[in-house]
């Protein structure tokens, strides 16, 4: 069976990209891969994060994790920051990074960009993210487009590892799915969709009630026609909102083009706002039911003991590799 693992930041309420993008492939791959699913909290930390907030927003997460679909008996899902190891292993990783290869990350350049001042974790994040994946030694790292290159670093300091110290990490993949895996903000088609944009109304969260949906994809920019076409390049507004319709519904963008065919935008996002509303229904009914249980600390601690257990023994292998002294609780086992 191959081994699955991805996370998510608690650094805002998960939005339709999140979901469409990542979460999706997570409740697919439940069935058939060993799963490892993680709020990466620590990941939350390289920009200011007020503390009542993440504390809400990494609870949320849990709740919403379950609420999708994920089944905790299947999968293994844990607080990154219960185990840590991911923060041991993160810091040997960036002791092997180079600083140049850590610059060219678009992601960083983007989060940083017009900021008086930024986090040196917001620089050295992607050796956490790569300590996160190989601590697992996972095949497979479902994520949507803008974490690639990510994951292609992670690739590259385990190659690093495994050359200079014998073979320790297995390589990941990352898994993008083909469509949905970029979906772009309603306000701007040249942003991706985000869930800590200041602006609310750029983004739909999976928490949103009918009449916020509806009054955002009323106001989503589109463009001076009026013809709903698939057509990325001139028209990424209505394109990006397609996508969207064609994700939730079910049917491919072709379908969504001949059913809008010579009807305008008005009634185009009048039904996508009831798509919209009817794919997060039961996922809101479920979260209601969740995150007030006291079953959510009860999964997320039985995740935590199940991923440590797997961390620690990786974490040993690296330190003894590397010629670190182990410590009394690896020693006595
Ligand atoms: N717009 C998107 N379309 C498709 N997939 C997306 N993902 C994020 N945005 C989109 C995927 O969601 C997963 C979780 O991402 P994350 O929380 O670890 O961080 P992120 O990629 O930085 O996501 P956000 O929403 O933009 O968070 P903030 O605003 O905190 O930076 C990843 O698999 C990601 O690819």
């Amino acid at each position: 069976m191959k081994r699955v693992l991805s996370g998510i930041q608690p650094s805002g309420v998960l939005t339709i990209g999140n979901y469409i993008g990542a979460m999706r492939q997570f409740v697919a791959l439940q069935h058939e891969a060993d799963c490892f699913f993680c709020i990466v909290d620590l990941h939350a930390l390289t920009v200011p994060q007020d503390p009542a907030a993440l504390h809400r927003q990494t609870l949320d997460l849990a709740a919403l994790y379950l609420a999708v679909g994920l089944d905790p008996k299947k999968v293994t899902l844990f607080v990154q920051s219960h185990v840590p190891a991911h923060a041991e292993l993160g810091w040997l990783l960036q002791c092997l990074a180079y600083f140049g290869e850590m610059s060219r990350m678009t992601q960083f350049k983007e989060k940083s960009a017009g900021k008086e001042s930024v986090s040196v974790g917001l620089f050295t994040y992607p050796a956490l993210m790569a300590a996160d994946i190989l601590l697992y030694q996972a095949d497979l790292v479902p994520v949507g487009e803008d974490q690639k290159q990510h994951v292609e670093l992670t690739r590259d300091l385990a190659e690093r590892f495994n050359h200079r110290f014998g073979e320790t990490f297995r390589v990941p993949e990352p898994l993008i799915p083909k469509v949905g895996a970029r979906i772009m903000s309603l306000d701007d088609p040249t942003k991706k969709m985000s869930k800590s944009n200041p602006n609310p109304n750029s983004y739909i969260s999976l928490l949103d009630p009918p009449e916020v949906i509806q009054r955002k994809i009323r106001r989503a920019v589109t463009d001076s026609e009026a013809e709903v076409r698939y057509d990325p390049e001139r028209k990424p507004a209505v394109s990006n909102l397609m996508e969207i319709y064609s994700q939730l519904a079910g049917i491919s963008l072709e379908e969504v083009a001949e059913r809008y065919r010579g009807k305008g935008y008005g009634v185009f996002k009048q039904d996508l706002a009831e798509v919209v509303v009817s794919a997060l229904a039961p996922i809101q009914e479920r979260y209601r039911e969740l995150r007030e249980s006291p079953e959510l600390l009860r999964i997320l601690d039985e995740g935590a003991e199940k991923a440590a257990a797997v961390a620690e023994a990786t974490l040993r292998t690296v330190k003894e590799r590397m010629g670190l002294v182990l410590p009394a609780r690896y020693r006595q086992r």
